[in-house]
Order: structure tokens, then sequence, then C-alpha cells
């Protein structure tokens, strides 16, 4: 029986694992400069944590969660975002009585139930900040301005970042009442499932992707035209901010986002090579969300970005440079010899491969080719006879003799 992946996964191998390691690591040395430190939480958490903190009615809850019941009783979702577990952790750990630990950022794997398609998996990766404490739209303009910073150090350029702001709870609940309104007018030309949000959480509406709805809804209450004084003040100050850091932008009134912990400012970072799914990072700020989860009320913002879609439009070389040295037998009695050599290449610091099937000197150095080396190191009678090897440059095709007790040193020096 063969078994398959489960649909919406992907394997990364080789190249691609390595590729996806070194945006790892790019982001990890612009997060440290920023001054963040790394959160590690389970993949696995208790299911009312999404459902409190992401809304019962988005999306992702209602729809897109993997969860299963254990035996304890207790239900587990596997998280399909990594806010809600920082949060948790930060009220958990009692992080808020130690000031270090205010800025925070976390990579790996999130599980959501989506149909999938080209950007949209049902496993995929994000690499997410979160900056717990600041209330300022400075910390907004800095959050914004990192996610910028990441996608461009990942080489993902011309980017889009649209902003809006989603109001506080003071103000929201006056829109929520205007944009149902709305909805109710509209209930004969809205989709069903428009119908059904007008009732449970009529801003999701403002998502639908199907074009007669979104029609009807450039004509909706706009978040932007219903904040109250200090949330209309924190939005104009964030583009203040965002303008001071020479960040381009357009305020875009119908990105609510399919999560509920967001107040005030909501932003996406869009990129055309993207096709359908355009997002490349996300974010927005969380006033409510700490406190919601029992900690102090300690405001909130932060972003994630979705590694799949920044792997399929980077222009970092993907290819793997040439490196270190394959050791070529031309007779099996010499693998002794050879075993030695590997081994003392390896511990010199030098990355060395050897083929135990042997073979053919041609069948050999094709397979050493493909091994990614710079140096294809020969034994043959010759070589063993007189204590030299041929050592042949893949990259400029050179082709020379070094003495045994030099091999190390050659190779090292030209690495
Ligand atoms: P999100 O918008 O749901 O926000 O996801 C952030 C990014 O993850 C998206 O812009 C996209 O690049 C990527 N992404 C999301 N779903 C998928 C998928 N099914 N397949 C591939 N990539 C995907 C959040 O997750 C928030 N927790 C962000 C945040 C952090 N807000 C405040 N702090």
């Amino acid at each position: 029986m063969k078994v398959k992946r489960i649909r919406g996964t992907r394997d990364f191998i080789a190249e691609e694992a390595d590729f996806m390691r070194l945006i790892y690591n790019k982001c990890r040395e612009v997060l440290n400069l920023y001054g963040y430190c790394e959160v590690i939480t389970p993949v696995m958490e208790d299911q009312n944590l999404f459902v409190r903190t992401v809304g019962e009615t988005t999306d992702i809850v209602e729809k897109e969660m993997f969860s299963f019941k254990l035996k304890s009783g207790e239900t587990v979702a596997l998280r399909p975002e990594g806010t809600a577990p920082v949060a948790r952790a930060y009220v958990e750990n009692s992080l808020y009585s130690l000031e270090p630990y205010s800025r925070l950022y976390y990579m790996g794997p999130m599980f959501r139930y989506e149909r999938p398609q080209r950007g949209r998996y049902r496993q995929f990766h994000q690499v997410g900040a979160e900056l717990i404490g600041p209330e300022d739209a400075y910390a907004d303009a800095e959050v914004i301005k990192l996610a910028l910073e990441l996608l461009e150090v990942c080489g993902v350029d011309k980017c889009e970042l649209q902003i809006n702001s989603v109001g506080c709870k003071n103000c929201r609940p006056l829109y929520v009442h205007k944009l149902r309104e709305f909805l109710e007018t509209h209930a004969q030309e809205i989709c069903e499932e428009c119908v059904r949000r007008k009732d449970r959480n009529p801003m999701r509406a403002l998502d639908c992707k199907k074009d007669r709805c979104r029609q009807i809804y450039e004509n909706a209450p706009r978040t932007v035209d219903n904040l109250c004084h200090e949330c209309l003040g924190h939005f104009e100050e964030v583009q203040k901010y965002l303008k001071s850091f020479h960040i381009k932008f357009t305020v875009n009134p119908m990105i609510v986002r399919g999560l509920d912990y967001y107040t005030r400012t909501a932003f996406e970072i869009i990129h055309t090579g993207l096709g359908a799914q355009n997002a490349v990072s996300a974010g927005g700020r969380y006033d409510g969300l700490i406190g919601d989860l029992g900690g102090p009320s300690i405001p909130g913002v932060g972003f994630a970005m979705g590694v799949e879609r920044v792997m399929e439009i980077s222009s970092l070389l993907k290819e793997k440079a040439r490196d270190g040295t394959g050791v070529l037998v031309m007779e099996k009695r010499f693998v002794e010899h050879a075993v030695s050599l590997v081994n003392s290449l390896r511990s010199a610091g030098i990355r060395c491969v050897i083929d135990y099937r042997f073979g053919s000197m041609k069948s050999q150095m094709r397979r050493l080719d493909k091994e990614n080396v710079r140096y294809v190191v020969i034994l043959g009678e010759k070589e063993m006879a007189e204590g030299f090897y041929t050592v042949k440059d893949l990259l400029s095709g050179e082709q020379r003799e070094i003495p045994h007790n030099e091999i190390t040193e050659y190779v090292r020096r030209k690495k």
C-alpha cells in the first residue's frame, strides 16, 4: 500500500529545507536587531484558547481548526495561528513581571483546514513577532517596519502595505450595529453565508470573496468613519509615524482581518506576484487579548509572515553553492585509505561525501556533481603508488595533482 502525504501539506526536501532554514535565519538576525527573543510554544493547545481569542464565529474557529478529543475529555486543537499561544504563554508564565520579555518572536508550523490552493496549505509556516506592552502608535509603526524589513531580507520586494483601524471596544459596537443595519437592507442581495454573518459577526461579511457581495460592500459603513476620538487619534499617529519612517501605504477600509482579537490598527502586506492568496504578511493590534486570557490589561501589536508565500516570490538564491569535497575511489581495495581521508577532512571542518557504490569514474563523477561538491578527490592506482591525489575543481574544471599530506590545506584554502 502506498501511503501519501495529507492533502494541503508539503515535504521540504534538501534545497527546499535549506531554503526554509535560510529564511528563518535571515529573520532571526533582524528580530535580534530589534531586541526580540524567541518563544517556542506547543503546536497543540486547549481548543478554548482559540475559541475565546480568535473568535467563536470566525472561519478559523468555525471551519478550519484541526481539533480532537483526548481520552481525558479535553478538546485539543493544532494551533491555527501563533498570537493566541504566545499571549497564553505570556500570561501563564507571568512574563509581564519580567521586562525583557515584552518582544517575542516565533517560527514554525500552523494548521488550518482550508481548501488547498496555490499559496494556501493546511499545514503552513509562519514567522511572527509580538510586541506586548506599548499602546503608543510608535509601536504599531515599528512593528510594521519590522514586518517589511523581514520581507526585504528574505528577498521579497515590491510589496504593498495596506492599513486600517478596526476601532476599540468603545466605538466598535456602534459600528457593528450600523453595519448590521446595512446588511439587513441588502439581505436579499448578499450570499447566504453573509446573511448568517449578519447575525453572528457582521464584520466577517466584509471578508466575503464573492464578487456580488464585494460590490455591495463598497458602500457599506467603514470602520475608519466610525472611530472614537482616541482611536482616530491613534490611527492618525500611526500614519504620521509611517510617513516619518518613509514607509508607503494605502488605507484600505475593507481590511477587517479574520480574527476577532484585533483592536485599532490592522494591516496586510500584499504582493501581486502571489495570485489570489496575495497577503504575504499581516497583523495588527490586540489591546484586549492579554486581559481576556486572565492577564493584566496590557496592549499588544504584532504580525505573522507566511513562509511558503515568501519562498514562492523570494529572489534569494535557491541554488545551493558548491561546497566541500567528494572522494572518488577507483578500486575497492583503496577504500580503507579513502575512509581515513574522508574522516580527516570532516575533522578539519570540510564537508566531505563518499559514495560506496564505487562503479566507473564517469558514474561516480556524475553522482558527486549532483551532490554539489566543489572538489572531487580521485584515488586511483597511480595516485596511491606515487603519494598524490588528482583533484578536480568542479567550478573551474581545473585538475591538479596534490601530495597526500597537503590535501586538507588545498581544499580548505580554496573553499
Ligand atoms: P493571518 O493573516 O491569519 O494572521 O496569517 C498571517 C500570514 O500567514 C498570512 O498573511 C499568510 O501569508 C500566511 N497564511 C495564513 N494562512 C495560510 C495558509 N493556509 N497557507 C499558507 N500561508 C498562510 C495571523 O495568523 C495573526 N496571528 C498575525 C498576527 C500576529 N497578528 C498579530 N500578531
